[in-house]
């Protein structure tokens, strides 16, 4: 164990779909926290030794059938414990206190009034919350607390929640029946600072300059004089792999670049010039792009387009290691939403995205895997990224998928549907950027439809294709919305398109939100 783990705090998922914003608020707050499902047994908690033990909301009612408990003896291990809404549903019913359903679920903003004598523990959970004054805060519950358990007091209740906040400060237990982990609870981070640091006793050592420095000297003795291989995508999370390694072993990486035909306009070229030229990678840089091409030929099913990308995928990456020879490791960009066992998100393999698992291949290859990453989230690898001294342009770039301009041209993928959309694409990702809106959306990119259409032209009629334009807003891309986007750019965007890409004579702008749509089109 480093000295960047050595104080954590364990949050007991039981299923909220808020558990990964808690760890998020709890590490941007700097101390590092892990998730663990609800029912990870009691020793498993008592080897990894936490400061403070987070209980997080969930769906059931402690009343229901097969209802998520805890064993009340995880109260008394001597940890300061935190209750958050069925957390502090299930505190107040595992110890005594009684539960009732209220009679209508509440959900939204409420005002908490802060309450008691100041050493009933208001003066730590709460402390800084003035009283006598209505905090904001967001509710999302349909259980109550009626009756509350021996030797606790309510610290803070709102009109519909009489115990909107509870304490036993000398057992170190506290829970709030609001989330303060969302941002509808304004002063939310405060609450979770005041369990971490005055409750818990933590002290901030979960920097990502702290996670650099350690992580690459645990890197370099991991992998003392052995070879690495990784495989760069272009985007951020296998960058930051690459660079966080070439720190640590420096020569004894490689990093290949697969380049399967189906990239944007200019970015072969553009990964070639950073990481080989600027960020100096060893970088071996395939062109696959005959061999993608030819076996997608004739191929308009978009699942089959993505097994045939995998597999064509696999095949070059071995080939390409093959020859390089003598390697031991393989280092991927695995993120910790990835790999976390909980209750919301059933199991690592579920959540694993194609582009982060090179299918298999550690396997085949006999390769062992090295995931530096694993225990962070996406905001802290961006963080690590600037660390590092990535540009910026890499790190605020958006996401792109790994079968690339294969799921966006609907229908067939021929070269000359990949010329036309290239050039639709690139007249929105610079009327995109120069309008400063490239980097207030989640994604932002032109689908070329396999329909055509007749337009005029000078005194000539038309038929060509059309070009929808997709552009959403999103913080996890399990949902989005549609952008936005003021009518003045999209004019242009559509002018610039239809004048200067020849193929293209209509444009249209989506305007479905996922769910129930997804963010590509195929
Ligand atoms: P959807 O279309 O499912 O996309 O709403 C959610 C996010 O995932 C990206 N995406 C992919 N990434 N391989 C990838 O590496 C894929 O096959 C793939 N399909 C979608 C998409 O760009 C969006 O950010």
């Amino acid at each position: 164990m480093t000295d960047l783990h050595q104080q954590k705090i364990l949050i007991l998922d039981f299923g909220s779909q808020y558990t990964q914003l808690i760890a998020r608020r709890v590490r941007e707050l700097k101390v590092y926290c892990e998730i663990h499902p609800y029912n990870v047994p009691l020793e498993r908690i008592r080897r990894l030794g936490p400061r403070g033990i987070i209980l997080s909301g969930g769906p059931s009612s402690v009343y229901d059938d097969g209802a998520p408990r805890i064993s009340p003896e995880v109260f008394e291990l001597g940890v300061p414990v935190l209750g958050i809404c069925y957390g502090l549903q299930l505190m107040a019913y595992l110890l005594g206190g009684e539960v009732v359903r209220s009679a209508q679920r509440e959900y939204g903003s409420a005002r908490v009034q802060v309450e008691g004598a100041v050493d009933d523990g208001s003066e730590t959970l709460l402390h800084g919350f003035e009283k006598g004054t209505g905090h904001l805060v967001w509710m999302s519950h349909g259980d109550r607390v009626a009756k509350l358990p021996p030797g606790f007091q309510g610290i803070a209740g709102s009109k519909s929640s009489p115990v909107a906040a509870m304490a036993s400060p000398e057992r170190g237990l506290y829970a709030v029946q609001f989330h303060p982990e969302v941002s509808h609870t304004p002063r939310g981070s405060e609450i979770l600072a005041n369990f971490l640091f005055r409750i818990c006793g933590c002290a901030p050592l979960w920097t990502m300059h702290s996670f650099v420095e350690t992580e690459t000297a645990r890197l370099k003795a991991l992998v003392g004089r052995e070879r690495v291989i990784t495989a760069l995508s272009g985007g951020i999370d296998s960058a930051v792999v690459s660079v966080l390694l070439q720190r640590a072993i420096g020569e004894q990486l490689t990093c290949i670049f697969v380049d399967n035909g189906l990239l944007r306009a200019g970015e072969g070229e553009q990964v070639r010039r950073l990481f080989h030229e600027r960020l100096g990678l060893d970088l071996h840089y395939v062109d696959g792009s005959e061999e993608f091409l030819s076996a997608l030929k004739g191929v308009t099913d978009p699942e089959q387009k993505r097994r045939i990308i995998g597999k064509q995928f696999i095949e070059l990456f071995e080939r390409e290691a093959k020859g390089i020879g003598g390697v031991r490791y393989l280092a991927q960009g695995t993120l910790y939403p990835d790999v976390i066992e909980s209750v919301s998100f059933k199991g690592p393999s579920a959540t694993i995205k194609t582009h982060h698992n090179v299918g298999g291949l550690p396997e085949r290859m006999h390769l062992e895997l090295i995931e530096p990453l694993r225990e962070l989230f996406k905001d802290e690898v961006r963080e690590v990224a600037r660390e590092l001294g990535l540009p910026p342009e890499l790190v605020g770039r958006q996401p792109f998928p790994g079968p690339g301009l294969a799921v966006r041209i609907l229908g067939e993928i021929t070269p000359e549907a990949l010329a036309i959309l290239r050039e639709a694409d690139a007249i929105l990702d610079e009327e995109m950027r120069a309008s400063g809106w490239y980097g207030r959306v989640w994604q932002s990119f032109a689908v070329l439809l396999p329909v055509r259409t007749v337009g005029v032209m000078g005194d000539e009629r038309t038929y060509e294709q059309v070009a929808a334009l997709r552009v959403v807003d999103s913080l996890d891309a399990m949902t989005a919305d549609w952008t936005r986007l003021p009518h003045s750019l999209l004019a242009k965007v559509s002018n610039r398109i239809i004048n200067e890409v020849k193929g293209i004579n209509r444009v249209v702008f989506d305007i479905s939100s996922k769910p129930p749509s997804t963010i590509e089109w195929e």
